[in-house]
């Protein structure tokens, strides 16, 4: 079995910062090439920048249909071709469900559901013509536990868990395996907005590692690992699954 990933392409959604950075940087250190696609142009090219200028870098909101074809045609143009999709873009929404607004919930199945989905469809011609490929779409363990005040959060956690099993089966006779990761609490710009704003943000912190069997809030780092686990050819008979990042919360 090999974990190395040298000459493989990657495009990362969400590669400006947290999970999907730490996943471009493990790829680049075992050779492969990669994509940065994100909607925050400062902080792609501060992240880009921070890779030593290895990656390239592709300014798209993964909502904008447009916008995701134009993204991934570039990507596979300026890598040669694209091998690997990793969906990590994602918003949080932390509302009780009567006081969510509409534009609300469209926009958390926005972007942590339907963009996933966009960037698939415009992939998927990509990775046949490269002879297979990888899909992983970070999911969360609110996509199979869920939490409280979270309803549009969850909804679409779980939906992406499902949208990529039922891929899953559409893409293997192509060589396509889709799966995804459901990480826990990871330190992350995302994960500090779910307890700064608390009125006692230390002991809602605290509450937060209290739900993990192995009490601790994980780096980015550690989910990049099951990211590539699973972009790589060490799980060639994996698809279709949900694998969790989460220090035991779901148990799934
Ligand atoms: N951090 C956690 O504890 C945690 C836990 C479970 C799941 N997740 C999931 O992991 C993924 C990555 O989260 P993170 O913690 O690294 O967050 P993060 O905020 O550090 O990074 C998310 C990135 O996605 C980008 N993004 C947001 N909306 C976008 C859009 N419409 N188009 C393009 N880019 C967009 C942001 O600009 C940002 O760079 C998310 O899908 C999140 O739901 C995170």
């Amino acid at each position: 079995m090999s974990t190395s990933h040298r000459g493989q392409r990657f495009v990362i959604s969400g590669g400006a910062s947290g999970i999907g950075l730490a996943v471009a940087r493990l790829a680049l250190q075992r050779g492969a090439r990669v994509g940065l696609l994100d909607r925050d142009a400062d902080a792609l090219a501060v992240a880009a920048r921070s890779l030593g200028g290895g990656a390239v870098a592709l300014n798209c909101d993964v909502t904008d249909a447009d916008a995701v074809n134009r993204a991934i045609a570039d990507a596979a143009e300026r890598l040669g071709g694209i091998d690997a999709i990793v969906n990590s873009a994602g918003i949080d929404l932390l509302a009780p469900l009567e006081d969510m607004r509409d534009a609300d919930w469209s926009r958390v199945l926005a972007v942590n559901l339907t963009g996933p989905m966009l960037l698939c469809r415009a992939a998927l011609p990509h990775l046949r013509r490269a002879g297979g490929g990888t899909i992983v779409n970070v999911s969360s363990g609110a996509g199979l536990s869920p939490l409280p005040n979270r309803t549009a959060y969850c909804a679409a956690k779980a939906g992406v868990i499902m949208f990529g099993k039922a891929l899953a089966i559409e893409a293997a006779s192509d060589g396509i395996r889709v799966n995804a990761v459901c990480p826990g609490a990871i330190d992350t710009p995302l994960f500090r907005t779910s307890y700064e704003n608390a009125p006692d943000p230390a002991a809602a912190l605290e509450a937060i590692r209290q739900r993990y069997a192995m009490q601790r809030i994980a780096q980015p780092e550690e989910v990049a690992e099951a990211v590539l686990y699973l972009s790589s050819a060490a799980s060639s008979y994996v698809t279709g699954t949900a694998l969790a990042v989460d220090g035991g919360r779901t148990f799934h």
